[in-house]
């Protein structure tokens, strides 16, 4: 497929997204919604790709959902397509995928970063929830996300106020794993990555997947889960050879299987 609002590139093991709307600030229209969900299906499909980052530019990782898309819809529409529905299969890759967040994310932009799995921030990242601002709300999970990731307190007044939080407060806050200089994010994203993609992929998939049950499910029974998951782990050829490898103290080549 030929893209035309990403560049997706591919570093060794690692599948590089780039968001490329520099006109509209990334904004994420329907265009975008169906190129993204290509390249995360072709990621997920090819063996050779261990895991994604998903960047924009220095300016704005992206600064919301198109809002001159949206304008002139009214409630037939955005119920009867239930618009924005497409975004949950973003977040069924199965691979693991980083955002690496420079400058703004806005509104469906900061859901886009909380879709990914963790969020590196450069330094001049900034997020917001500023939907109420137009006279609507979040609405590609982000009151959800928001609330689960930076608790209630803050979830709450960004969503009411539609104040931005810069990198440093976003990481106290728990909202991104580390910040890192601008200049660097990228380049620190894909390195990250690819420390993911080296590891044997049966057991990235089921890290992922558990750790995403922390939000889905309660205590016991995400516990259960992982327990469960783990166990499968022992039916992998890539166990053996994991432990045996720490014993023979050489790395482990792995095969996947
Ligand atoms: C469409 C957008 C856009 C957006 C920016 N642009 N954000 N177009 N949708 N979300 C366009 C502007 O119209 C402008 O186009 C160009 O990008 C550059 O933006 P400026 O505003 O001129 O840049 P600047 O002055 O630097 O301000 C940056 C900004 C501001 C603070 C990020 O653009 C901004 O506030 N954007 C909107 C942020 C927002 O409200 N996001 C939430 C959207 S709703 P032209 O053609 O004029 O040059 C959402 C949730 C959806 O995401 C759920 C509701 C159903």
């Amino acid at each position: 497929m030929t893209y035309e609002t990403i560049i997706v590139e591919q570093r060794g093991a690692v599948t590089l997204v780039t968001l490329n709307r520099p006109q509209a600030l990334n904004a994420l229209n329907g265009q975008v919604l169906d190129e993204l969900l290509a390249a995360m299906a072709a990621f997920d499909a090819d063996a050779s790709q261990g895991c994604a980052v998903v960047t924009g530019s220095a300016k704005a990782f992206a600064a919301g959902a198109d809002i001159k898309e949206m304008q002139a819809q009214g409630f037939a529409a955005m119920y009867g397509h239930d618009f924005f529905a497409g975004w949950d299969r973003f977040t069924r890759t199965r691979k693991p995928i980083i955002a690496a967040v420079a400058g703004y994310a806005l509104g469906g932009g900061c859901e886009l970063a909380m879709m990914c799995d963790f969020i590196l921030a450069a330094d001049t990242a900034k997020f917001g929830q500023p939907e109420v601002k137009l006279a609507v709300s979040p609405g590609m999970g982000g009151s959800q996300r928001l609330a689960r990731a930076v608790g209630k307190a803050k979830a709450m007044e960004m969503c009411l106020t539609g104040r931005m939080m810069d990198a440093a407060e976003a990481e106290r806050a728990g909202l991104v794993s580390r910040i890192v200089p601008a200049d660097e994010l990228v380049e620190e994203a894909v390195k990250t990555a690819a420390t993911i993609a080296a590891m044997a992929p049966l057991a990235v998939l089921a890290n992922k997947e558990m750790v995403n049950m922390a939000f889905e499910s309660g205590l016991a029974a995400g516990v259960q889960f992982e327990r469960r998951l783990f166990h499968g782990l022992f039916g992998s050829a890539d166990q053996s050879e994991g432990m045996a490898a720490f014993v023979e103290k050489r790395a482990g080549v792995w095969t996947g299987k």
